[in-house]
């Protein structure tokens, strides 16, 4: 589950995903090229559905799209019937543009401005995960007047600590995410929200992180938001329809990463779930899981040509890739590790280690501090697996790159589903100086 799921090498030993060989793609529309296997994507879409359908009476299962959102993407995930989340209006724009239901969007974010919530509330946006008093007080505002209420969720701070990296814990009490159970936030505004009439309140929400690898705190997070629901049923006398324990489930970035068993995991909190509901005597609620990196991530490969090589003797050799932080923020960001391929050789045999190293002017920008590679030479390729989440939703034009193309690969075609951006778009948004541009 390290590269996509169709990935084999040729009887050449050259690297071939989704029935296309990838120097082909690299060939045709240039590096870095980010290409991803549609039958991974529908295959991970599938599984995260069965999983918790098997063990739950009422999934849901719902792309967090800030792994990555294109229009190509949101077909997929549409067609294979989960539901969307977006967290700003960017993402609503283009899930709204591409098509996508908007009875199956749910908004998240801590700071969602009155132009977002406006937007979200034109478009008939099926839910608004409210994650804050002001939040509550601006839609109070927006829905003066509206003849049917809009359907809400309490995003909860649960108060859960998770092992991953700072940056990406959110269930912490100290985060900027979510009202707090144990400070009495989350009771306050499940009494503000019931005292608002433009309000449905529907259940409730909690995201504890992300590269998540244990099953033990999504079931904390499960028992806790029962907990919450089973108190302010007695305390308020509302039954919760949903509750969404969040995303952040792991995947693997290299060899010894562990596996995260999709199946086992839904299969507990699902057992979770269902327990809870009966200790609390709740009718089962509908139970959402957020996934996103776990669908888009092991479907994404980045693909890059080696540039310069220089050895520092007895220190390392660096290796430069046509590409690096602007394209993938993730290693400088948060020590993220990947591995990596040649294209056009497996990695067997002789083999040197490498550190690769990114194009732009940051000492910090390696993408990968330490790989081991059959011999190469300045203009081979090379491929690093699962990019498909984080990398190109995090991508910017530092150092004024170009945003890379992306390629959707399935049974032996190849179809560009986003251009490279071109020197223009450098220029798209700048207002031309008095004597214009030069030509
Ligand atoms: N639901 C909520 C409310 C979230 O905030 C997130 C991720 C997810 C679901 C999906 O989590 P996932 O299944 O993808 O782990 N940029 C970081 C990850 C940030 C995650 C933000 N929230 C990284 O590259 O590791």
């Amino acid at each position: 589950m390290l590269w996509p799921d169709t990935t084999e090498r040729s009887p050449d030993g050259a690297l071939v995903i989704g029935g296309v060989a990838v120097a082909d793609l690299a060939a045709e529309y240039g590096t870095p090229l980010y290409l991803f296997d549609v039958a991974t994507i529908r295959a991970r879409c599938r599984l995260h559905k069965q999983a918790l359908g098997s063990a739950y009476e009422r999934p849901k299962v719902t792309y967090a799209g800030k792994a990555w959102v294109a229009p190509a993407l949101l077909q997929l995930i549409r067609d294979e019937g989960l539901n969307l989340d977006v967290v700003s209006g960017g993402e609503l724009y283009v899930a709204l543009r591409s098509g996508f239901p908007a009875d199956r969007i749910a908004f998240h974010g801590n700071n969602k401005s009155p132009d977002e919530l406006q937007m979200a509330l034109d478009a008939g946006i099926g839910e608004i995960i409210i994650d804050n008093f002001d939040e509550i007080r601006l839609l109070d505002e927006l829905t003066r007047g509206r003849s049917t209420p809009v359907t809400v969720l309490l995003r909860l701070n649960p108060g859960i600590d998770v092992h991953t990296h700072d940056y990406r814990k959110t269930g912490i009490v100290d985060s900027k995410f979510g009202l707090g159970i144990s400070t009495g936030d989350a009771e306050r505004a499940v009494q503000a929200v019931l005292d608002t009439p433009g309000l449905y309140l529907r259940g409730y929400h909690a995201h504890i992180g992300s590269q998540i690898f244990e099953v033990e705190p999504f079931i904390e997070t499960v028992d806790t938001l029962f907990e919450f629901a089973g108190t302010m049923r007695d305390r308020f006398g509302i039954v919760p329809e949903e509750i969404s324990p969040g995303g952040g489930f792991g995947v693997r970035y290299e060899e010894g990463d562990p596996d995260v068993a999709l199946t086992a995991y839904a299969e507990q909190i699902g057992r979770a779930a269902t327990l809870a509901a009966e200790r609390w005597d709740l009718p089962s609620p509908v139970l959402t899981t957020e996934p996103g990196r776990s669908i888009v991530g092991p479907a994404g490969v980045a693909v890059y040509t080696l540039g310069a090589r220089k050895v520092i003797p007895g220190v390392r050799t660096y290796v430069s890739v046509d590409g690096g932080m602007a394209d993938n923020i993730r290693p400088p960001l948060y020590g993220a590790v990947y591995t990596a391929e040649l294209v056009g050789k497996p990695s067997v045999g002789e083999m040197e280690w490498l550190t690769i190293a990114g194009k732009y002017c940051e000492s910090g920008d390696v993408l990968i501090e330490r790989v081991a590679l059959p011999p190469s030479r300045y203009g081979d390729l090379l491929a690093v697996p699962a990019a498909g989440a984080y990398c190109l939703a995090m991508a910017s034009n530092y150092n004024l790159a170009l945003r890379p193309a992306v390629v959707f690969v399935e049974h032996g075609t190849a179809r560009l589903v986003q251009r490279r951006e071109r020197f223009e778009d450098l220029l798209a948004r700048d207002i031309a100086p008095e004597d214009g541009y030069r030509t």
